[in-house]
């Protein structure tokens, strides 16, 4: 099997990371991956919102929890990276573009045995006004929405290899 195929196919979600830092170098090339991603109408309004460092990492962690009026919210698995997508709120490919920005960006950190897991909770709190407060302080645009975002980080969990595939493919 080549090698970007090996790479697709060993992608796993992580849910638990450890507390080490990814390289810079490493991150650089991540981000430069979801940047080669392709936009409706080659638009690539995005913007890649780096987020690093324990407290502002558990600031908006808590941000979004009071959001979603879950006090033990916990749902970027201690990444020691976030790195949020984001789009003016009114693109209409907003969702799309940032979907194949992320698994660009999923796919660059397995090559680098980095792992990661799509964390969903910020596109539907982005404009609560706390929330906001944090984004805006985190240089997120204002007229953005964040569609998703990917944790990055070093597994601290067993990450299966492989899984069962449930999807039909039909030759007509
Ligand atoms: C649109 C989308 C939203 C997701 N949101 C979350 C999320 O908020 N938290 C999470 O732990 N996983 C999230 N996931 C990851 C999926 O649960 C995961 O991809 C799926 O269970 C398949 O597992 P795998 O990624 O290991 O192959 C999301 C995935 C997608 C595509």
């Amino acid at each position: 099997m080549n090698e970007v195929l090996q790479n697709i196919k060993t992608r796993r979600s992580v849910r638990k990371f450890k507390d080490e830092q990814i390289a810079r170098e490493q991150l650089d090339e991540i981000l430069t991956a979801g940047l080669y991603a392709p936009s409706a109408r080659n638009t690539q309004n995005w913007q890649l919102t780096v987020i690093q460092g324990r407290e502002k990492l558990e600031e908006l962690q808590a941000a979004v929890g009071e959001a979603l009026e879950q006090p033990t919210y916990s749902g970027f698995y201690n990444a020691p990276t976030m790195v949020l997508v984001s789009t003016p709120e009114d693109y209409a490919f907003g969702a799309f573009d940032s979907s194949v920005v992320l698994e660009n960006m999923f796919l660059a950190a397995n090559s680098f045995g980095i792992r990661s897991v799509w964390v969903n909770q910020l596109m539907n709190t982005c404009d609560d006004i706390k929330v906001r407060e944090v984004l805006t302080r985190f240089k997120v645009p204002e007229d953005h929405k964040v569609w998703g975002s990917a944790a990055l980080g070093f597994a601290a969990v067993e990450v299966p290899d492989d899984r069962e595939n449930k999807g039909v493919v039909e030759f007509a």
